[in-house]
């Protein structure tokens, strides 16, 4: 029997039983209080601790399958997630996977939504299959590093739409109490008209996972990932892009010209095979339509001083985002903030149950290409035009006939004003 027809029996044995369905173009999907079942594609930290939160978001949830490109990472993660809740993870040994195609194979397996939380390089190409299988998504940011990517995850938006399947992005503060309320007030017009703004990830450094003997290239980089662009996007595009998300939803738009600079002056020293070429500092001015100017800061070095944090100035007074707090006023008093993290998946199960599947797939793919863009206009040392790039650039970063035995050179570390790298279309 074939996967979809197997589904459809699956699913019509629960209609038998008196439980709604809905019919999309991708297959048929779980309503009402039918158990969700979930594939998890990407084992590692943040993959099972999503895991976990959908797990927590609702009673009625299952983990079904598992896949990572290595066999320790999804036989760990498989090993805990049974440990923490026996009854509810029903993946087997059986329906673990690993390998580089451990992805199709989830994708074939009767779950119904998947969690992708692989390195980011990947996403472009695993949210392509999982909305080809038909498949509700919540997707970890960023959902790509370069800009061939972000041409293909904003192709697949109407696509998701047009099967009626969810995508929910690992944005998290679009799901946070706190955000949406002063989020709302500055939309409702707190401030006036905003005029700038701020956004700020200047944190500590990011751990470095050394190449153990025997590795391959491709078992060293896909495993020490944050360090090569191919994979990563630099830390702008992986972490930075939570600030700049939050300034987008604010604004309501995405810049039309950066100008940035940055560089590398704390990282481990040698070959960038061996230490990468990721940057430690960037800051970029962004600059929004009518004139508002934004500048976002991001940094990972010991010992400075950390600041994780989104502002606006408006005509009418400002506001500390993150912070709740509007013209000196929080705005949370007397209220909890909510867990974003499991709000998150609440968010997402309930608008397939209901079978409005939420879609996040464009804000998330233009927050990240904000980020890309900061990342090119820093490594290029020119000012670069929204429009020109997304018509213009052409790198695709992603390796050709990819392996775990793949050699895989590995670009030098950037020289701001003379590389042109990942194809800046100055
Ligand atoms: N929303 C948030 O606050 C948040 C927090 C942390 C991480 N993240 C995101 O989650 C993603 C994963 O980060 P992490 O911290 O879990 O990293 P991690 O290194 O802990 O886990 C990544 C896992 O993916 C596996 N993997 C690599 N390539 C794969 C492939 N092609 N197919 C299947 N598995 C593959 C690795 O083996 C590893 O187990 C990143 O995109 C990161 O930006 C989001």
């Amino acid at each position: 029997m074939s996967e979809l027809n197997r589904r459809d029996f699956v699913v019509s044995g629960a209609v038998a039983a008196g439980a709604l369905v809905s019919m999309t173009a991708g297959g048929v999907h779980a309503q009402g209080s039918q158990a969700m079942k979930v594939g998890l594609i990407g084992c590692g930290g943040r993959g099972t601790g999503a895991a976990q939160n959908i797990l927590e978001a609702d009673p009625n949830v299952q983990i079904v399958a598992l896949g990572d490109a290595f066999e320790g990472n999804v036989k760990g993660a498989l090993a805990g997630l049974k440990r923490k809740d026996p009854k509810r993870v029903t993946a087997t040994e059986e329906t673990a996977f690993h390998g580089l195609d451990a992805f199709e194979k989830v994708l074939k397996s009767d779950a119904e939504l998947v969690i992708l939380a692989t390195p980011p390089g990947f996403r472009p190409y695993h949210l392509e299959a999982a909305i080809n299988a038909g498949k509700h998504i919540f997707t970890e940011k960023p959902v790509a590093v370069d800009v061939t990517g972000i041409r293909k995850v904003l192709g697949l938006v109407a696509k998701a739409k047009e099967k009626n399947l969810a995508v929910v992005a690992g944005t998290q503060r679009r799901h946070q109490t706190g955000y949406l309320e002063t989020i709302k007030q500055l939309h409702d017009g707190a401030i006036g008209e905003i005029t700038s703004a701020r956004a700020y990830w200047n944190g500590n450094g990011i751990w470095f996972r050394d190449r153990r003997p025997g590795m391959t290239d491709a078992e060293y980089q896909l495993n020490n990932w944050y360090h090569f662009n191919w994979l990563c996007g630099d830390h702008i595009v992986e972490q930075h892009v939570h600030n700049l998300d939050v300034i987008n939803w604010v604004l309501g738009t995405h810049p039309i010209k950066a100008t940035g600079m940055g560089g590398r002056s704390n990282r481990k020293v040698g070959p960038a095979a061996e230490v990468g070429h990721i940057f430690d500092h960037f800051a970029v001015e962004f600059e929004y339509p009518n004139g508002v100017i934004v500048q976002s800061y991001c940094r990972q070095i010991e010992g400075c001083a950390n600041n994780i944090s989104e502002s606006v100035v408006g005509t009418k007074g400002k506001c500390n985002v993150g912070g709740y707090v509007i013209n000196n006023k929080y705005l949370l008093e007397g209220k909890n903030d909510n867990a974003p993290y499991v709000q998150e998946h609440i968010d997402l199960i309930k608008s397939i149950r209901a079978g409005k599947p939420l879609n996040e797939l464009e804000n998330v793919a233009t927050s990240t290409m904000t980020a890309i863009l900061g990342r090119m206009t820093t490594y290029s040392g020119k000012t670069l035009e929204w429009d020109k790039v997304m018509k213009s650039a052409t790198e695709d970063t992603f390796p050709k006939n990819l392996t775990l035995q793949s050699a895989l050179p590995v670009s030098p570390i950037p020289v701001v004003g003379k590389t042109n790298f990942f194809g800046a279309a100055g």
